[in-house]
């Protein structure tokens, strides 16, 4: 079977890993000659560096967003019996790591043009269980957190936020990952900060956090041989942070490319009937990991893109609450009725830092031929 490449594709690698090549080999083989090959002092190096990044004193490197995710929940004593809020428009590796630690997630609903959870529906969720609030910066952009920081000071409830497609977004001037008690990243290498391959990141502002944190990655160990309590092996490799070290001065204006792009569809896409376009909020800066349109008439429209070379993703076509692995959680169809929707209706254009500005127009272009 040949498998046949889009001319435009929705994200790839290649352009960026050809214009750096030299830099990414020759981190490679500073570590495969260091002589220290886990946690060494790369990993030590990207921790300082993405803390400072993010705006806290803390980063603990660890192997995936999952478990980065996992192990904040289990560092705040989350875990069965335990009920964490958060949505069902996500990535199932949200809910995936909190079920890992035995707590139960409970679903509020979300905004239908921001796609992010709708903070006014916390009440609905609450119980006495509640432990946790788990907001998901999705696509690039940042739950609204103030209400949300507000709601989980007055019932004593931790936040952790899930920062996997957010890492840089900012909100009222704070980075994600700066305003919960634990934000948790992935740099798995589709992402805003990707490697080549696994990796992942927690920050904290809780310096004892962190150093649970640490234990926990690392088999419950502070020391050698001797568990203070039961662990994992969830490590950031050092290859992964040499990379990771290589690439965290280039974020910044890599992030800018991505808004240029968006700024491409913006204006191209606008006005169109029947199509809606992502919306930003005030006081929020959005990292634009994805642009993701609206459409009633979303299955045709990727039909012909595809028709037309451009290829095109959606996420997520089935909301994880009606998922065969996650039905026992017990809710029905119709439960998060905007969530449903939105499954139905979102695709996701073209995005990567290296897209060339008139493939962005040409997806602009055969946009408009499809709604004329
Ligand atoms: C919102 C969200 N959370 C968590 C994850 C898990 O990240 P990782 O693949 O690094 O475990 C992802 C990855 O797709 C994601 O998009």
């Amino acid at each position: 079977m040949t498998i046949s490449i889009p001319r435009i594709r929705y994200w790839s690698y290649l352009e960026e890993y050809s214009a750096h090549r030299d830099d990414y080999l020759r981190a490679v083989d500073s570590v495969f000659s260091s002589g220290r090959l886990i946690l060494g002092q790369q990993v030590a190096t990207f921790e300082d560096r993405f803390a400072a990044y993010c705006g806290v004193p803390c980063a603990v490197g660890v192997n995936s967003c999952t478990d980065a995710l996992f192990l904040a929940l289990k560092a705040l004593d989350i875990g069965p019996g335990d009920e964490v809020i958060t949505v069902a428009n996500t990535a199932v590796p949200t809910v995936a790591a909190i079920r890992a630690t035995g707590a139960k997630p409970a679903f509020v609903d979300v905004e239908e043009d921001t796609f992010l959870m709708d903070v006014t529906q916390l009440d609905r969720a609450v119980t006495r269980r509640t432990r946790c609030i788990l907001p998901v910066h999705l696509f690039g952009q940042m739950v609204d957190m103030l209400p949300l920081r507000e709601y989980a000071n007055r019932y004593s409830l931790s936040v952790v936020e899930d920062c996997a497609q957010a890492c840089g977004a900012t909100y009222n001037g704070c980075r994600a990952g700066s305003l919960g008690d634990a934000g948790a990243f992935s740099f798995y290498p589709t992402k805003v900060l990707g490697t080549f391959g696994d990796g992942g990141a927690v920050t904290t502002s809780r310096p004892e956090l962190a150093l649970r944190l640490k234990r926990l990655r690392m088999y419950g160990m502070e020391n050698a041989y001797y568990a203070e309590e039961e662990g994992y092996n969830t490590r950031l490799d050092e290859v992964q942070a040499a990379i990771l070290n290589v690439k965290l001065p280039g974020l910044d204006p890599s992030v800018e490319r991505r808004r240029r792009i968006a700024e491409i569809y913006d204006d191209g896409l606008a006005g169109i009937d029947g199509l809606s376009l992502p919306a930003v909020r005030e006081g929020r800066s959005h990292q634009r990991y994805l642009y993701t349109i609206r459409t009633a008439r979303r299955d045709e429209l990727q039909r012909y893109l595809a028709g037309e070379g451009i290829e095109t993703k959606v996420n997520y076509p089935d909301p994880i609450h009606l998922m065969r692995g996650y039905r026992f959680l017990g809710y029905a169809p119709g439960s998060l009725p905007v969530t449903e929707r939105l499954a139905a209706t979102i695709l996701s254009l073209p995005m990567y830092p290296e897209l060339p500005n008139e493939q962005a127009a040409e997806v602009v272009a055969a946009v408009r031929r499809f709604y004329a």
